[in-house]
């Protein structure tokens, strides 16, 4: 298990700067485009709920989906402080079973990144196409297989503040090129007064994905029109340069 409570508490801290708002706006395009009057959305992956708080404030009826306890408790906090009726509901992809279809399904933030091994990533699309109306969508981003080869990832150290604590997060990449994996091996200190109050450490198995493979699992899945964008660049088609890729399917 990934996202557990010490990491899920820092979570929201360590993308601060993440522009959840932009990315709300992106989806919006891709609705408009697709030309279609969207009123449902499933949340997958939805975490503490940066897009789903946003777009439920937008007006859509938002369910959100996500294995981890620790992250649903902070997105319900926040939804009931916002005073926003958001149905977050705990279970994994592969296990989904919710008997109800949307409009509209999203896997933000390398969701389906999570889902490592073949057939977590086939089960995962099956569930999605169960989920979705007649000519509904599905989309999500991900880590472009090409970029990812040959602009790997390095380490890095996130240093910042939250309120009177600092949060250290070091990130150590482990390329499997054989398995499309990384192994991000995380670990966060939390300091107080310069003093370490909490340390934890957790690996999380990131798959990048190659167009035409990840095409395949959603035609097997029954998905049609299959579009592959760079993140948050509506009228751009994707390049091997692009580290972060946008599909959409129907
Ligand atoms: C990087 S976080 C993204 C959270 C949120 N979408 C965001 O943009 O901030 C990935 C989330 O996906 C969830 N997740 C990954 N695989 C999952 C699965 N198979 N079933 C349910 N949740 C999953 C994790 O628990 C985690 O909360």
């Amino acid at each position: 298990m990934v996202f557990k409570k010490e990491y899920a508490s820092v979570y929201d801290s360590l993308y601060q700067s993440k522009d959840y708002k932009k990315e709300c706006d992106f989806l919006e395009k891709i609705f408009k485009k697709q030309g279609k009057n969207i009123k449902t959305i499933l949340d997958l992956g939805c975490g503490t709920g940066g897009h789903a708080f946003i777009l439920a404030k937008r007006g859509y009826k938002v369910t959100g989906i996500d294995r981890s306890e620790d992250m649903l408790k902070t997105a319900r906090a926040n939804a009931n402080k916002a005073g926003f009726k958001i149905d977050y509901r705990r279970s994994s992809i592969q296990d989904l079973k919710l008997n109800k279809k949307f409009d509209v399904v999203i896997a933000m933030f390398a969701v389906m990144g999570y889902q490592a091994d073949n057939d977590d990533l086939a089960l995962a699309c099956k569930n999605v196409k169960e989920h979705l109306k007649r000519g509904g969508i599905f989309i999500f981003d991900a880590w472009n297989g090409p970029a990812v080869l040959t602009d790997p990832p390095v380490q890095v150290v996130k240093d910042l503040k939250s309120g009177d604590k600092r949060i250290i997060r070091f990130t150590r990449p482990e390329v499997d090129l054989i398995a499309h994996v990384v192994d991000v091996n995380f670990k966060v200190l939390v300091l107080k007064n310069d003093k370490i109050i909490s340390e934890t450490e957790e690996i999380h198995k990131m798959r990048f994905l190659f167009p035409q493979e990840m095409k395949y699992f959603l035609q097997v899945a029954g998905f049609t029109g299959i579009q592959f964008l760079p993140f948050l660049k509506p009228d751009k088609k994707l390049s091997a340069n692009d580290w972060n890729m946008t599909v959409i399917a129907k």
